[in-house]
Order: C-alpha cells, then structure tokens, then sequence
C-alpha cells in the first residue's frame, strides 16, 4: 500500500506575510488528512511555513537546491540548509527549471543523490512538451527522463524517492491529461523503475501526477493504479481549493 502524497508547489508567490496567512487558513483544513500534505513556499517563507505547521502532521518542502554543499555559487541554496531547517522534501527538475534555469537531466541526478545522501525526499519531475507527445514520443522522453535522474542510485535510494509525472502542456493551461493518459505514463514509469531496480522497489514508490489538478478532476486521478498522489500548482495557492484536492 502506497501512502498518497498530495504537494502544493507554490512555485515564485506568497510574499513571507501572504505565506503565512495561507497556512493558517490551510491548518484546520487538511490537518486530519490521512495522506501526506506537503507545502513547497519560496525559500524565504520556508522557515516561517516550517514554524507554523510544527505540531501538525503538514510536511515542508523546497521547490529547487544546489548539489554542492557549499561555495561560490550567487544566489543558490543548498540542502544542508535545507535540513537545518527541518525541510523534509525537495522538488527537483521542475519543467520550469529545466526550461528557464538550465537544469538538465545530468544536474537533476546530481541533486537526487545529493537530497537522499541527506534524507530528503527529492520529488524528481519528468514530463513531455506537446510536440513531443504529438510525435508520439512520450513514453522515450519520459522513461529517459527517469532513468537518467536515478543514474547510480542504490535501489534503497530509489525507494524513498517520488517521481511526478507532469506533462509540460497541462502546466497551467487547464488542459489536464485524460485518467487514462496520466495513468498510463505513470504505468510506463513505474515499469522503468522495476527495470532499474526489481519489482518490489517500483511498487513501493510514489508517483504523482502534476498539471491543471483541480477540486473536480482530482477524484479521478486518484482512482487511477499508478497515480498515488498529485503536484499542485496554482490551486495550491487557495486555502479552499487545495484543501479540497487533499481530502478528495
Ligand atoms: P499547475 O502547476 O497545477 O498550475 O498546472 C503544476 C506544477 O507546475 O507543478
């Protein structure tokens, strides 16, 4: 039985004040939620996010982080100050990342690595454009994707580890994949990681699917064998919106 884990990615909103109220307002909405709820603010409202939930079962998590520990890299964050605050997971290759930030397939394994060496849970991203998918390609972009962010990891790394599945045209358009299609990449996904592992380990992991969930298409998805949880974007930033999504 895979436990559901229902994120909100708040991706570059909510000033440290606008944090806070969202997360108060959010408390008494999701905190008997019997699956895990975890909030992913900017890296300033991180400390006052992970204050604010410490007696609920709410976990916190980052939406990027460097693979060094430490050094001359402006304007990067790393996971050990992650971890100094208590973060418990961190969102790795967003499409949004790899499109405007230059992260790459070989810069998301090394973040993966990085984040399990330190006991977080990296939330690693894959997911096709349109062109990709109208080209029939989908299944090699997003088993390549998997297989080259999970390169050299142990299998017990591999287990602790989430995969969301986001085709990159259902990010903010309001145009969700079909039950049926988000169900099947994931599917796709979870084979690849049997090959890369065993059976047991790609039936442990937990896989999301992510673009345009909302209150009326998140039922669905979580009906589906393979999907196990979802990554949020805009509708994460409603307290009513997403509290509906997480107690679908
Ligand atoms: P969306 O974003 O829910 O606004 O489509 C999802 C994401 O980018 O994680």
């Amino acid at each position: 039985m895979r436990k559901p884990i229902i994120a909100g990615n708040w991706k570059m909103n909510n000033t440290i004040e606008e944090s806070k109220i969202l997360v108060r307002e959010l408390i008494p909405l999701v905190e008997n939620a019997k699956i895990d709820v975890v909030l992913c603010p900017s890296y300033l409202s991180l400390a006052v996010v992970k204050d604010l939930v410490k007696d609920t079962s709410i976990k916190v998590g980052a939406q990027n982080m460097h693979f060094e520990e430490s050094g001359a890299y402006t304007g990067e964050v790393s996971g050990e100050m992650l971890k100094e605050l208590g973060i418990e997971y961190v969102i790795i290759g967003h499409s949004e990342r790899r499109q405007y930030f230059n992260e790459t397939d070989e810069t998301v394994n090394k973040k993966a690595k990085k984040a399990l060496k330190l006991n977080l849970i990296p939330i690693i991203c894959v997911g096709e454009t349109l062109q990709e998918r109208e080209q029939g390609k989908e299944k090699s972009i997003v088993t390549s994707q998997v297989e080259k962010a999970l390169k050299d990891l142990t299998k017990e790394e591999i287990s602790h580890l989430v995969i969301a599945y986001e085709p990159i045209w259902a990010i903010g358009t309001g145009e969700i994949a079909s039950n049926k299609q988000a169900n099947e990449v994931c599917g796709w996904i979870r084979d690849k990681i049997g090959e890369l592992t065993d059976g047991d380990t790609a039936q442990k992991i937990r896989i999301q699917y992510g673009g345009s969930v909302k209150p009326n298409n998140i039922k669905g998805l979580m009906d589906q064998s393979h999907i196990d949880g979802a990554l949020v974007g805009g509708a994460s930033l409603k307290a009513d919106q997403f509290s509906t999504i997480v107690n679908y």
